[in-house]
């Protein structure tokens, strides 16, 4: 199974953005570390994060025509304003999974607002990097 895995606005500054929340890792880091976990695991990923709601779109549009079976997605701040990437990810005819490091159910109020949500098959919110590998995790028990 060949999976694109999408990050939205500042997922870049991972790392050094409010640790406190989203931890130390940076966003290459939990690459690696999803990838060590599933590569033998009939799961070939490709990430690509943007903070261009535009390039996310067209990544989307074109993700079946580059071969991508599933779509991970963790859409940052666009989850709570992107109609546009909500309409993306229904045009999407394969698996797609929302992730969210944070649970953002205990943030602020404008976070439990959710645009994208609707749009995949499931959310994991909450876990960290591990959100990233319970979707992997769903995935490869599909391939
Ligand atoms: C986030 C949660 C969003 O509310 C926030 O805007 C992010 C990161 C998360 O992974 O916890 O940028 O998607």
């Amino acid at each position: 199974m060949k999976v694109l895995v999408l990050g939205g606005p500042n997922l870049n500054l991972l790392g050094n953005r409010e640790p406190e929340i989203y931890g130390t890792d940076t966003l290459k880091d939990i690459e690696n570390w999803v990838n060590g976990l599933f590569s033998q695991k009939g799961i070939q990923s490709d990430w690509f994060q943007s903070n261009s709601e535009s390039e996310l779109i067209d990544k989307i549009q074109s993700a079946k025509a580059n071969g991508y079976d599933s779509i991970v997605i963790n859409p940052a701040g666009l989850t709570h304003s992107s109609v546009s990437l909500h309409d993306a990810l229904r045009s999407f005819d394969g698996k797609k999974i929302e992730v969210h490091l944070s649970n953002t159910y205990k943030r602020e109020e404008f976070r439990k607002i959710k645009i994208t949500s609707s749009a995949s098959d499931g959310v994991v919110e909450g876990f960290g990097k591990k959100s990233y590998a319970m979707a992997f995790h769903y995935l490869s028990e599909l391939s």
